[in-house]
């Protein structure tokens, strides 16, 4: 009888609309934890798309970066001692010379302190021979400035020569050996042809290309400097300066060893 009721029924239907209610909420609920979830899942997967990895370089590869530090450094002092050879002896002699040299050797000073920053961070030895690199930088330039101010001239466009053409090896060598593979790689599955290859000279070599490519800059303004101060007119000018070259080619090739 009391199913027959319709105040029975009603209530009833109302009961039975409060669950269906309570279901529906249920369901938008794991709809939307649904879409959280796979928000996160998006979100994780383009992180892992976006990573990029550059080749290490190999042993080669840095220990030719070390001798380039290493050689470079001690070339870099040993200019250093030169210029101060040449200032110590003509500055007296020849004072309107001075501003001159005062500022080739500053510019010698910073590509030292360059260098010697760089051998410290990249953890390279010095030349185990530095001492003999001083003394006889500061031979060399004091005993072609006692010669004449042009020998001292004809001093700077020697090393400065070799300088510079040593400095261009390098660079031949540190931008065509050091382009590493970057492989931009993808783990997600719904993301087709996400992966590719192109190559990349890391920062730290980057930093070193243009360093080098200051400094051989500023060696060949050197040079110029020292051929408008009559460097050719010094006397003997040829055996002046094909003999420090070859002492310069010496000096490198151990430098990069010893
Ligand atoms: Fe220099
Ligand atoms: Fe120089």
């Amino acid at each position: 009888m009391l199913k027959t009721n319709p105040l029975y029924i009603q209530t009833n239907n109302t009961r039975f609309f409060s669950v269906l209610s309570k279901l529906k909420t249920t369901k938008s609920t794991i709809e939307l934890n649904t879409n959280i979830t796979n928000s996160n899942v998006n979100a994780s997967t383009s992180t892992s798309t976006t990573a990029k990895v550059i080749k290490p370089l190999s042993a080669a590869q840095r220990a030719y970066l070390d001798r380039v530090i290493r050689v470079d450094q001690a070339g870099e002092l040993g200019a250093d001692y030169i210029y101060r050879g040449q200032i110590f002896v003509l500055s007296r002699k020849y004072p309107h010379l001075r501003s001159t040299l005062d500022h080739m050797w500053e510019q010698e000073v910073y590509h030292r302190d360059t260098f010697n920053q760089l051998q410290l961070k990249h953890r390279v030895r010095p030349s185990l021979i530095t001492p003999i690199w001083k003394v006889g930088a500061i031979v060399m330039g004091a005993g072609t400035a006692l010669i004449s101010k042009e020998a001292a001239m004809a001093c700077t466009e020697a090393v400065e020569t070799v300088i510079g053409g040593h400095y261009n090896e390098q660079l031949r060598v540190l931008n065509n050996k050091y382009e590493q593979p970057v492989i931009e790689s993808s783990n997600n599955s719904n993301n087709s042809g996400g992966g590719g290859e192109t190559v990349k000279v890391p920062d730290e070599v980057q930093h070193l290309i243009s360093k080098i490519k200051e400094f051989r800059d500023q060696e060949l303004e050197h040079l110029d400097t020292a051929i408008e101060h009559d460097s050719r007119m010094a006397v003997p000018y040829t055996i002046i300066t094909e003999t420090i070259k070859n002492v310069c080619r010496v000096a490198i090739w151990c430098a990069e060893r010893i």
